[in-house]
């Protein structure tokens, strides 16, 4: 397959960028079989765009509007019509600190992928880590589903488990996690641009 048939990954983040970068390298890599067409980020100095830019990658910073938990209508619009510029397959949320809804996930049926870290549908929300940390758990983890009109509700396509250990802090218990997380969205993402889940009803069914 040559670069230019590739799948097209569109990728969204707010904050630093380690899965943007572990995703970035595994294309690089042969690993996952796509490129990284775009990246966008809401935060004008986020790391995430600069880790892109560093890599030779299309970044651009889309201003939200006005609200701090989603997009405003017109912005939501202006992220549809980036990625649809930029050809983008598949849209990978990684670290993106805003709910999507209408018109772009309309735009990218079945189409948009997040992160979340906590195994799900336990700690949806913010901090999931820390929520793992107070609830008194002994596993946590991270979860890669499909994004629906829910928050971290969408159908999931592949969890890692991470042990809790008693001397953690909400750091230490947020790295461990992010080290799986870099291990396994990069396998999930090669997995469905292969063809290699089958989705029945919200179950995704087949190897990661
Ligand atoms: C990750 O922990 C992800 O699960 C959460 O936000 C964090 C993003 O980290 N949604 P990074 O920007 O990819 O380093």
């Amino acid at each position: 397959m040559t670069n230019e048939s590739l799948p097209r990954l569109g990728i969204i983040g707010s904050g630093k960028g380690s899965n943007m970068a572990a995703i970035a390298d595994a294309c690089q890599a042969g690993e996952v079989p796509a490129r990284i067409a775009l990246v966008v980020s809401d935060v004008e100095n986020a790391g995430i765009l600069d880790l892109a830019r560093n890599r030779g990658l299309a970044a651009r910073f889309i201003p939200p509007g006005p609200f701090k938990t989603k997009l405003g209508e017109e912005a939501e619009w202006e992220y549809v019509r980036a990625f649809r510029d930029a050809q983008a397959d598949w849209i990978v949320l990684a670290g993106f600190m805003r709910i999507l809804k209408q018109p772009f996930l309309s735009a990218f049926p079945q189409r948009v992928l997040n992160i979340h870290p906590a195994l799900l549908p336990a700690f949806p929300g913010l901090r999931a880590w820390q929520q793992a940390l107070d609830y008194g758990v002994k596993f946590t983890g991270c979860t890669i589903h499909l994004v629906d009109q829910g928050v971290d509700t969408g159908p999931i396509i592949a969890q890692a488990v991470v042990p809790v250990l008693d001397d953690d802090t909400p750091a230490t218990l947020h790295e461990r996690v992010q080290v799986e997380e870099r291990r396994l969205y990069p396998k999930a993402i090669a997995a469905l641009v292969n063809h290699r889940i089958r989705m029945v009803g919200r179950r995704a069914l087949g190897m990661v």
